[in-house]
């Protein structure tokens, strides 16, 4: 299973944490979003995009190399938040289905957010992503990425 990750992490590398793990276990390429025009996603068995969470979304800038994914090809979303929803990613969610790329799955966590008034008691998920999340993160891949290779 040959995968690659186009994401952006800003506020506290809270997201690259998380794809850092997986690399490191599975081999993953991670590209930075601003950095993925070009790439020829057309190589790859599997495309995840990730993101910290921002007004309830994935990045811009990684909703729009989405709009790239070849047809066909299967995708997985991994987020980090400063408290759990299953409603963040709606833009990103429509234009996977819109362009029917099957969606292997989706894992979230919680990540150290000092967003608006959040910094003035120091931060919420303080200590996220923990080890425990990256953890239940290379579950996440093994299970629903690495699994449906099989
Ligand atoms: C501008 C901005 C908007 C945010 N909006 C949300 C939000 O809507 N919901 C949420 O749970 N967290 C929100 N957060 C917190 C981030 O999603 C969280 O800290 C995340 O782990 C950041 O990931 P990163 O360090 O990879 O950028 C926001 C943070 C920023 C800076």
């Amino acid at each position: 299973m040959r995968a690659a990750i186009i994401y952006h992490s800003s506020h506290h590398g809270n997201t690259r944490k998380v794809l850092d793990a997986l690399a490191a276990e599975f081999g993953v390429e991670l590209v930075e979003a601003s950095k993925a025009s070009g790439i020829d996603l057309s190589s790859y068995d599997a495309v995840g995009f990730a993101s910290g969470i921002y007004y309830s979304e994935f990045a811009q800038a990684v909703t729009a190399c989405a709009e790239h994914l070849p047809a066909g090809m299967p995708a997985f979303l991994i987020y980090t938040c400063g408290s759990k929803s299953s409603r963040y990613g709606s833009a990103i969610r429509g234009v996977l289905a819109e362009r029917a790329n099957p969606l292997l799955g989706t894992f979230g966590c919680r990540g150290w957010d000092t967003f608006g008034l959040f910094r003035l008691i120091g931060g919420i998920a303080k200590h996220h992503p923990d080890d425990a999340d990256l953890a239940a993160a290379r579950a996440f891949y093994a299970n629903k990425v690495l699994g449906a290779g099989e």
